[in-house]
């Protein structure tokens, strides 16, 4: 049954972070409140200011309070104040890990309007119509390393890759469902079997095994270097992409950057066991060059907004979200910039 109440915990974060997660908040107001859906709010501090106030990362007591909501709006978190990786690894891996978002989803599609750096006349008449599923919990991001004798010509580094058999299973099921259920159905699986024999033929094999499950979906398979190369010349051969978390995030900015920019990729961290919230953000991050100037785009937010709506049951309030932002971008002038406000105004008013 659709649910008709939303308890979201919104992490606004740094940078243009709280900037846009207010317009996809007003956005998701004006929607909800014609169906009668109440949405109640919790905000959440954490990210750079957090860090440097307290040198808190992420409190235990945080996590288990997120865990009592039915979904988490992000917006972004970084500063260059910060030094690299505290806030990654200390925020945003232990957040994905610590509510087992497992599949990393990231559509890719060319709105009418959005602005393509390829020739898309040439290399995709059909558009550009794709999603990625990415692993989220393991890969190299899992922290399975170290480092000895650092700083001299003898150090060593390592960066181990852990797939597990229950790991691909699981979001290997996850891309044959949404495979399934839209209209192409084709899968692509991309990794690069050739070299990393060893995680590849683990996620060879599971395709594999799964794929009899879902007689329905064509199965195709792309190394990592070859489907960088496909997603520049054919990016309309590809429907759902499944991959591991490394390749996953490479592939998805290109991804974005093909299909309108990181003002338009929307995410979603997303547990599908429903073991604990999932949680959706834009792709791109705090954006520290814009921040306070009311040039953030906020579409990215929205459209997160959007695969939050889904993923809670409420699938036909997603479709008119996405359709107002289609209709937005369509009439959108580029000549005439607008304000963060203004763009959240105007797709929520077509609501
Ligand atoms: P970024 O995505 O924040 O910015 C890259 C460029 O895109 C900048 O020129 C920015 O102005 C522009 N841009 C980004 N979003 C935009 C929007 N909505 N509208 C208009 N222009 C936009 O990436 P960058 O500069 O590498 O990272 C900045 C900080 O964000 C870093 O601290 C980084 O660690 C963090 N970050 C956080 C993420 C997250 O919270 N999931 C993801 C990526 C980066
Ligand atoms: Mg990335």
């Amino acid at each position: 049954p659709a649910p008709t109440s939303l308890n979201l915990a919104v992490i606004g974060g740094d940078g243009i972070g709280p900037e846009v997660v207010a317009q996809g908040l007003k956005v998701l107001r004006a929607v909800t409140d014609q169906v009668g859906v109440s949405v109640t709010t919790t905000d959440y501090d954490l990210g750079a200011k957090r860090w440097h106030k307290s040198g808190e990362t992420l409190p235990d007591s945080v996590v288990e309070e997120l865990r009592g909501h039915d979904a988490i709006l992000l917006g972004a978190i970084g500063h260059p104040t910060v030094p690299s990786g505290v806030l990654e690894r200390g925020v945003l891996l232990p957040l994905r890990f610590a509510l087992d978002h497992c599949v990393n989803l990231r559509p890719s599609v060319l709105f009418p309007g959005a602005v393509s750096p390829l020739d898309i006349e040439r290399v995709a008449p059909d558009g550009i119509d794709f999603v990625v599923v990415r692993e989220g919990t393991e890969g190299p991001y899992v922290g399975n390393g170290g480092a000895l004798r650092v700083g001299t010509p003898h150090e060593i580094a390592t960066e181990v890759s852990v797939n597990t058999a229950y790991g691909v299973d699981r979001v290997v099921r996850d891309a044959f469902e949404r495979a399934s259920a839209r209209p192409r159905k084709k899968l692509t699986l991309v990794h690069k079997h050739n070299v990393l024999v060893h995680a590849g033929h683990l996620w060879r094999r599971t395709v594999e095994a799964v794929a009899p499950e879902f007689p329905e979906v064509t199965v195709d398979y792309l190394h990592i270097d070859a489907a960088t190369i496909f997603m520049t010349t054919d990016p309309g051969r590809f429907d759902v992409i499944v991959t591991d978390n490394l390749f996953g995030d490479i592939i998805t900015d290109l991804a974005a950057a093909i299909s309108g920019g990181i003002g338009l990729a929307a995410s979603g961290n997303i547990n599908p066991m429903r073991t604990a919230p999932s949680m959706f953000e834009p792709v791109h991050g705090s954006a520290p060059d814009i921040e306070g100037q009311g040039k953030a785009d906020p579409t990215a937010a929205i459209l997160s907004v959007a695969l939050m709506l889904e993923h809670v049951g409420l699938p036909e309030l997603a479709a008119r979200v996405d359709q107002a932002v289609h209709d937005d971008l369509a009439e959108r002038d580029p000549s005439v910039p607008r304000t963060t406000d203004q763009i959240g105004d105007a797709v929520a008013a077509r609501l």
